[in-house]
């Protein structure tokens, strides 16, 4: 299925809502993953990118791509969305970095031209895994990292539709996931552990480190409600996958 369309469609839609919605937390400092703006400075996940050419896979408005070329990374910013790229556009600091306007699946990149890709909800969660995981391997030099947060298969399968938020009742099948049909017949991935581990091994990428993000008891997540309110501190709401081409 070509999710293509639909998803640039839905994003090119809720580009200015979101920002207004979620620019303030996600923006607001440098290197925060995920629903809990958990800073990386605590995961350790990307490293030093100084000097390093990094792809960021679905950049959004830039809040990652931004802080990373301040930093001295030499950074491009992808995305599906020209309203999202716009905004990005529009939030770039004196640090400039190109922006590009393509798919997760389809890379505009010659073979092994970056050092880092690297993603936060972005090109992993919106692209088939199963075309966007070997798009990245291709064009990552050897020795260069693929590093991502996704959604963990434990939050979609508690997520209940009806009541709009995530409870500790399982809701779907475990087995049943894969693709997620969200608003606009968009379409989002999550993917079972067993998936993840055969995606990439398939493009010859080695697992480094699987990083299970977990919240401090009180910290808000921005994105969806829960029932508990700290459900992320008792079980992993995100996958943070450490790979790297041998
Ligand atoms: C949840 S945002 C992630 C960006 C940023 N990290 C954030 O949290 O706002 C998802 C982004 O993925 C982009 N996207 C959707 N489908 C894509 C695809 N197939 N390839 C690349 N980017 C895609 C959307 O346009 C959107 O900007």
């Amino acid at each position: 299925m070509d999710s293509i369309p639909a998803n640039r469609r839905l994003w090119n839609r809720i580009s200015s809502a979101y920002q207004s919605e979620h620019d303030p937390q996600i923006g607001a400092a440098p290197r925060l993953w995920g629903m809990y703006s958990i800073p990386d400075a605590r995961l350790g996940a990307l490293g030093d990118v100084t000097g390093k050419r990094v792809l960021e896979l679905g950049c959004g408005a830039g809040q990652w791509s931004r802080a990373l070329a301040a930093e001295g990374a030499d950074v491009v910013g992808l995305d599906l969305s020209e309203a999202q790229l716009a905004a990005a556009a529009r939030a770039m600091g004196p640090a400039r970095y190109p922006l590009v306007q393509a798919a997760a699946e389809q890379l505009p990149f010659a073979a092994e031209s970056f050092d880092l890709v690297f993603c936060d909800f972005g090109g992993l969660s919106w692209a088939p895994p199963h075309l966007a995981v070997p798009q990245a391997a291709r064009v990552l030099r050897r020795g260069g990292r693929l590093v991502f947060n996704v959604a963990s298969p434990w939050f979609e399968a508690c997520y209940d539709e009806a009541a709009a938020r995530v409870t500790t009742t399982l809701q779907r099948d475990y087995f049943g996931l894969n693709t997620i049909a969200e608003d606009d017949e968009a379409t989002s991935y999550v993917l079972t552990y067993g998936d993840w581990i055969r995606v990439l091994r398939d493009a010859d990428l080695v697992i480094d480190d699987l990083v299970e993000p977990r919240p401090a008891p009180e910290t808000p997540n921005g994105y969806n409600q829960t029932t508990p309110p700290d459900w992320a501190h008792h079980w992993p709401a995100e996958l943070l996958w450490l790979t790297r081409k041998p």
